[in-house]
């Protein structure tokens, strides 16, 4: 042996950058654990890295605008270290495909999410530069996963989505739905328990129409029988799949948090007939009635775009009016982002930008204004909470969430620990969080 293999190799190094939804973040967890199990390290940042690889989102126009300028500014860094791969996973990935390596030919790999198992051993098996097939075992695929803390973990329970709403590049990104074989998320979630974790969000772009052996109601009451789990979430559900079972399961099942996430979209039933949702503004409220008659202190937030093709000001109207009489918990708004490739992209009847941010900020202002009340509403009331760590680390501060999902600052405190579920009294409502009180008691039960 000669004294130049004595020396050991550096160990290669990852730098992951995500871009988008939950399932991205989780998606990343999978690919740093797949790379983890290959021996490499995370880099501290893309100089220090030999692999850098972009999980991307295509969901609008901005998140795609922010991915390509951060992969710009990486040509220089790849001429100085032209050893340097780079790999651009996620939704862009999956909707560019070839094209992506005209428009930028140094990047190294190109692979949908559906194919994000080639990352496994790649600077050896070499994979082909662009893998964007459809991949139909995805589903029965297991993962390592490098999960950022136990505590609070993501599962998925399905992937991709058949619903094709008008503005969505989803179903072309992420395939049909294929959900998970229902033995294979249990036993993930078992494992997980094993180790520490307390709380699950079962993950899917439409999680109500899960369907294996069985169907979603009845996945919960099997996951709520797993004793460690102490909190079930699930997200997104869409509002033509919730049942009468999903209500009674949130309803009956301990473990299911008080808390739903109901995209409506618009309340206007015409431009919701446009989108292509398959339900009506009173469909919806017939809905969140009857989630709130069973469960009344259920949470419920919502997705509300503005400025959908062919919105009016009338339609615009029907909108403020259902957030005034919903009174939802929370609010995503967005402003339409037309998609190439979408049917929404090719209708006419495109609203001007200044009008789209008009009734976005007056969306959002209301909200706000709702958000507040809604909040006020539980001063002085007494909450249990789940003693979470903050992020970024603070080594002042932990937080702890509702079964409701809303967020409590607790200052760092000897007697508690993450992973306690403990009582608080809120003390104060401000919009994005709620002050409380600990309520001494016995610690974990
Ligand atoms: N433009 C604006 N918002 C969109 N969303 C999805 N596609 C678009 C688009 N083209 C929003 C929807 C969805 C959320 C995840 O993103 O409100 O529920
Ligand atoms: Fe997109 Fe609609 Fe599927 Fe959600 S349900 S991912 S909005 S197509």
């Amino acid at each position: 042996m000669n004294a130049k293999s004595d020396v050991p190799r550096p160990m290669k190094k990852y730098y992951l950058s995500t871009f988008g939804c939950q399932m991205n973040v989780h998606d990343s967890e999978k690919m740093a654990g797949i790379l983890k199990a290959e021996g490499l390290l995370e880099a501290s940042g893309p100089d220090d890295a030999d692999i850098i690889i972009f999980n991307t989102c295509s969901i609008r126009q901005k998140a795609e605008q922010k991915f390509y300028s951060e992969l710009g500014r990486l040509k220089a860094l790849k001429k100085i270290k032209p050893d340097l791969k780079i790999a651009v996973s996620g939704c862009i990935a999956q909707q560019e495909g070839k094209k992506m390596l005209k428009r930028t030919p140094y990047v190294d790999y190109i692979m949908g999410p559906q194919n994000i198992h080639l990352l496994k051993n790649i600077f050896k098996s070499k994979p082909a530069r662009v893998s964007v097939e459809d991949n139909p075992l995805m589903a029965d695929m297991e993962f390592p996963v490098d999960r950022r803390d136990n505590l609070k973990a993501w599962v998925n329970i399905m992937y991709g989505c058949n619903n094709f709403c008008s503005y969505c590049i989803v179903p072309y990104t992420r395939g049909r739905e294929k959900s998970r074989a229902k033995d294979s998320i249990i036993n993930e979630i078992k494992v997980l328990a094993e180790s520490g974790c307390k709380e699950v969000t079962l993950l899917g772009q439409n999680v109500n129409s899960y369907e294996s052996s069985v169907d979603f109601p009845s996945l919960l009451k099997e996951i709520n029988s797993i004793s460690e789990i102490k909190r079930i979430r699930f997200m997104t559900s869409h509002p033509k799949d919730l049942t009468e079972d999903l209500i009674y399961a949130i309803r009956d099942l301990d473990k299911v948090c008080e808390h739903i996430h109901l995209p409506l979209q618009s309340g206007s039933t015409k431009v919701l007939g446009l989108m292509n949702r398959k339900y009506s503004y009173a469909d919806y409220l017939r809905g969140v009635d009857r989630l709130r008659e069973e469960i009344p202190k259920i949470a419920i937030t919502s997705d509300i775009i503005a400025g959908f093709p062919q919105e009016t000001e009338e339609d615009h109207e029907c909108t403020i009016k259902a957030l005034k009489d919903i009174q939802f918990d929370g609010l995503f708004a967005f402003m339409y982002s037309a998609r190439p490739g979408t049917r929404a992209a090719t209708i006419d009847g495109h609203i001007p930008e200044n009008i789209q941010s008009e009734r976005l900020a007056e969306i959002l202002e209301l909200q706000n204004d709702i958000t507040n009340l809604k909040n006020k509403e539980l001063e002085e009331t007494v909450q249990e909470i789940l003693i979470e760590k903050e992020y970024p680390e603070n080594t002042d501060n932990l937080i702890g969430r509702t079964r409701t999902n809303k967020i409590i600052p607790i200052p760092w405190n000897s007697n508690i620990s993450p992973g306690d579920i403990v009582k608080v009294k809120i003390t104060k409502a401000n919009l994005h969080s709620l002050d409380a009180e600990v309520i001494p008691l016995e610690k974990g039960y």
